[in-house]
């Protein structure tokens, strides 16, 4: 049985007294609360707000991750935070690719790939996000378009690494539109994910890997998707900034 996960990704929101605020209150909220336990939780602060929430929410069962991850442990490499920063102020996961940056930073397959392997290498884990566009849905490519994302992310990632990871996907379309995947079109892509990670690595290494869903995912409609045999948790932005909308997806997982 693979174990839910459920990361809230807070993009760029929130001042760090505003993060350690909403991380106060989460971890007041899962207090010995046997449902915490049952599922991996794990908040993604803005860069800035890394340090204090993690040490807001040591000893608690909420995990630290960062939303990006340079490839390099230090250098000229402006505006970029690396792996070893991130180890040293607590975080166990690292969203990569995320479509935000894929689509307005210019984000390529090869650098997800790059930060693959050193987020790995560090003994972290990758949150690997994956996702078709509108258009590429429109087109009947989605299973091409994923294909392609997981295959370039994990050129060179042994079998035993990737088992550790956890792969998002993302539909563009419906990241931040309101509009979220059915609960049939989630998990069909899904098994295709875990299909295509069986012809790379085997179907041990299929079966570990949690494939998370993003994209306008809350409470309301957790449930659904988090029933689907192939849907392992969830990455969610919007409904991840109040404690009562992120709790209630905690629950349903
Ligand atoms: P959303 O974002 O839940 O606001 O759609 C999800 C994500 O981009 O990770």
């Amino acid at each position: 049985m693979r174990k839910k996960i459920i990361a809230g990704n807070w993009k760029m929101n929130k001042t760090v007294a505003e993060s350690a605020q909403l991380a106060t209150d989460l971890v007041a909220a899962v207090k010995g609360q046997p449902y915490a336990e049952a599922v991996d939780i794990v908040v993604c602060p803005t860069f800035l707000a890394l340090d204090r929430v993690s040490g807001i929410i040591k000893g608690s069962p909420i995990k630290l991750g960062a939303q990006d991850a340079h490839w390099e442990n230090q250098g000229a490499f402006t505006g970029k935070i690396s792996v070893d920063m991130l180890k040293a102020a607590g975080v166990t996961y690292v969203i990569l690719g995320h479509s935000e940056p894929r689509t307005l930073f210019g984000e390529t397959d090869a650098n997800v790939n790059k930060k693959t392997l050193k987020v790995l290498a560090e003994g972290l884990i990758p949150i690997v996000c994956v996702g078709e566009t509108l258009a590429e849905r429109e087109g009947n490519i989605t299973e091409k378009v994923v294909s392609t994302q997981v295959k370039a992310a994990y050129q060179g990632v042994s079998a035993q690494d990737a088992a550790k990871t956890v792969i998002a996907y993302e539909p563009v379309w419906a990241i931040g539109t309101g509009r979220t995947a059915s609960d049939e079109q989630a998990q069909a892509v899904h098994k295709f994910i875990r299909g295509l990670l069986s012809e790379l690595y085997g179907s041990s290494v299929a079966e570990a890997v949690r494939i998370q869903y993003g994209g306008s995912m809350k409470a309301e409609n957790a449930s659904g998707l988090l029933k689907q045999p192939d849907v392992d948790g969830g990455l969610i932005g919007g409904a991840s900034l109040k404690v009562d909308s992120f709790l209630g997806i905690i629950k349903a997982a």
